[in-house]
């Protein structure tokens, strides 16, 4: 054996004997820890689950281990938890206790160390920014005040798409222009400004940049680093790609918005009804509430949650209308006679189409666009269904299968928007059932839902109305293979779809 050979074995022996004694300190003597995988030196269960811990594959892990569970990722702990009540237990009854977020290195970066509010820890900064981001989001009077933007966006999809003759022969892939369209729903509440087309230059760099930030928050590959602390190192040049996108992210957000909107509000004053969300958080700002980093990240925010999220649950909503030409045809038979032929649905209209809106939370039910919901932890020590749960720990509930097990469910794998008119009647989006959370519940539920079910309503609905939806030519099916990433619910491909005009 060489000297190098046995000086990695002597390491490699060092690391194991004391990464057991960490694992039998905690198994044994203080903490009952949950079931799990037995966990191997420095590695824990890591090899053995692998990387892709998407909501399938903790289902069949928690079929196995059972509704709680724990992961040993090398030195983090994962807990998965997968039954209503524990879901009630960590996101209700503890949620102050189970109410912080985790964050890595890789996400310390994206949100200068929490100064956002997605990811911060639960205390007084979550407190005050989730205040100052809630008259200017999350309120419906801010509804009232951009549904009109919505359905002038959606109408304007409708346009563009009736323009294109191939669009009703060839088909199109509708998901570029629904991304579109998202992004000007939520730059219009931001900053009152919209893109004029896919190849507006500044959407195009913003859509690029929002998409390297995913990308590289999301990948696998920095687990090593995260997960064997020793291996931080050989990070290096992942988090210096990290930094560099950040930082030309930030500054695009500050040169071309924030200050753009600060110079318009110095040159003339803004009444109250012509404020922009981003008056709001200026006017914030200049009481010395929040600094210029925090209404960065406010905006960085907003980019992340709200605009994929639902143009991935209005891409999963075309592609199950498609799929299912009868309800497709119930829909659009129940938007004419409710509203008439030809007239084009608007926000108001929402509550007197009960199909249209059994149609929205089945599509949020089958392909919950969120399916984890975001990691939570626990700051300190919890205990959570009998065990220990030691602090820090990344707690993820599997919502997608609190909302697709079989035993809570009839048929859960069928996409039945009636089963909310029969036996699920009750069952309302914004957490009433701990079955159903596609938007989470308490503390760190998503404030985003007032805006983002007559979002999904209005367009689906003028999708419906003012077309065929049918799928690519020659093929009977759009393909619904999924793609699922850590935070994420995706159909794996954009489907080319037919649309064909109705004529009224
Ligand atoms: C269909 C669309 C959407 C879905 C399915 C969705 C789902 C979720 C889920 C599951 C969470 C995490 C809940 C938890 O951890 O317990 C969340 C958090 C959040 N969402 Fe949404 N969301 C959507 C749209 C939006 C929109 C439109 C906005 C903003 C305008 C938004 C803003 C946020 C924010 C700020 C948080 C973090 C809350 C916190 O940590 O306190 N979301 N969302």
């Amino acid at each position: 054996m060489d000297l190098l050979l046995l000086e990695k074995t002597l390491l490699g022996l060092f690391a194991a004997t004391l990464l057991a004694i960490t694992v039998s300190k905690l198994r044994g003597k203080r903490f009952k820890l949950p079931p799990g995988p037995i966990p191997v030196p420095v590695f824990g269960n890591w090899l053995q689950v692998g990387d892709d811990l998407n909501h399938r594959n903790l289902t069949e892990l928690a079929k196995k281990f059972g509704q709680i569970l724990l992961l040993r990722m090398g030195q983090r702990n994962l807990v998965v938890v997968s039954s209503p009540n524990l879901a009630k237990d960590v996101l209700h009854t503890q949620g102050v206790e189970f109410g912080s977020r985790t964050r890595n290195v890789v996400f310390d970066i994206f949100t200068g160390k929490g100064q956002d509010m997605v990811f911060t820890v639960y205390g007084e900064h979550w407190r005050k920014m989730r205040r100052i981001m809630t008259v200017p989001f999350f309120t419906n009077k801010v509804v009232q005040q951009n549904r009109f933007g919505w359905e002038d966006e959606a109408g304007r999809v409708v346009e563009d798409v009736r323009k294109n003759p191939e669009a009703a022969t060839d088909g199109m892939v509708l998901r570029r222009r629904l991304q579109l369209m998202m992004y000007n729903n939520m730059y219009r509440i931001m900053f009152d400004r919209r893109f004029e087309s896919e190849e507006d230059p500044l959407f195009v760099k913003l859509k690029a940049l929002n998409g390297e930030r995913s990308r590289l928050a999301q990948s696998f590959e920095y687990n090593y680093g995260d997960f064997i602390p020793v291996l931080r190192p050989f990070l290096r040049g992942y988090l210096k790609v990290c930094k560099d996108v950040k930082e030309r992210r930030l500054k695009l957000f500050k040169d071309y918005f924030v200050d753009e909107r600060k110079k318009l509000g110095s040159r003339k004053s803004i009444d109250s009804n012509g404020k922009c969300a981003m008056d709001h958080i200026l006017d914030a700002q200049n009481k010395g509430e929040i600094n210029e980093d925090n209404v960065l990240y406010i905006v960085e925010n907003i980019n992340v949650a709200a605009i994929e999220t639902t143009l991935w649950s209005i891409e999963w909503g075309v592609a199950e209308l498609v799929n299912h030409p009868h309800i497709q045809n119930k829909l659009r038979n129940e938007l004419d006679s409710v509203l008439g032929p030809g007239v084009q649905i608007t926000e108001p209209d929402i509550e007197k189409l009960p199909y249209l809106q059994a149609v929205v939370k089945e599509t949020l039910r089958l392909r919950m666009a969120i399916p984890l919901l975001v990691p939570h932890m626990n700051l300190h020590d919890a205990k959570l269904g009998g065990y220990d749960i030691p602090a820090e720990s990344k707690i993820l509930v599997n919502a997608w299968w609190l909302a697709n097990n079989p035993d809570n469910w009839k048929n859960p794998e069928e996409f039945r928007p009636e089963r909310f008119f029969e036996e699920e009647s009750k069952v309302e989006a914004n957490g009433n059932d701990f079955r159903y959370l596609p938007f989470g519940v308490g503390r760190r539920s998503c404030p985003g839902i007032i805006l983002a079910l007559p979002i999904l309503g209005i367009t689906l609905g003028r999708l419906v109305q003012n077309f065929d939806l049918l799928p690519p030519p020659g093929e009977p099916k759009i393909d619904t293979a999924e793609k699922a990433g850590q935070f994420s619910l995706q159909i794996m491909k954009h489907s080319i779809i037919v649309l064909k005009p109705r004529s009224f």
